[in-house]
């Protein structure tokens, strides 16, 4: 296959169908920036290593730079845009900014996917294990201090009133 040979997809982009035709080699990443203009999930990298591109495909999170869009043919994608306009994550995005999670904001995209990610298996989690679970999602200016804070936060306070999604409990 060359690199300009393009294939159709049909997918569901935070809820809405979307179908179009895509390079073969297109990353999902670039795919939803430069063919949705959601540029939300962000470019750092592009090796799988910084975390700045996590979106949610068919309920998981994944790199968006190491998935072709191709692949996402047929699946149910979830960006930073849907899992905002949804409400699932409002009280942990206000807690990013009540404890000061975020500095120039280039990772917090990415960084709110993953949190989203532990925080809907509504399971307890100690500050280590939530670091560990960011692990994979770096930030060059916080230090991680003040995301875990959010993090721990918005996690206690899901626990404690029982629920699953700021959305569910609205
Ligand atoms: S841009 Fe995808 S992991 Fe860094
Ligand atoms: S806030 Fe700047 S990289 Fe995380």
């Amino acid at each position: 296959m060359s690199h300009e040979e393009e294939l159709t997809i049909s997918l569901t982009v935070n809820g809405e169908n979307v179908r179009c035709s895509v390079p073969v080699r297109q990353h999902l990443v670039d795919f939803l920036r430069g063919e949705l203009g959601l540029t939300g999930s962000h470019i750092g990298c592009e090796h799988g290593i910084c975390g700045a591109c996590t979106v949610r495909v068919d309920g998981a999170i994944v790199r968006g730079c190491l998935m072709l869009a191709v692949q996402a043919d047929g699946a149910e994608v979830t960006t930073i845009e849907g899992l905002t306009e949804s409400g699932e994550i409002a009280d942990l995005q206000e807690n990013f900014v009540t404890r000061n999670a975020l500095q120039c904001g280039y990772c917090t995209p990415g960084m709110l996917m993953t949190a989203a990610e532990l925080i809907k298996a509504g399971k307890p989690a100690t500050r280590d294990e939530i670091r560990i679970f960011l692990s994979g999602n770096f930030c060059r200016c916080t230090g991680y201090h003040a995301i875990v804070d959010a993090v721990e936060t918005t996690l206690k306070a899901r626990l404690q009133h029982g629920c699953k999604g700021a959305s569910d409990a609205a």
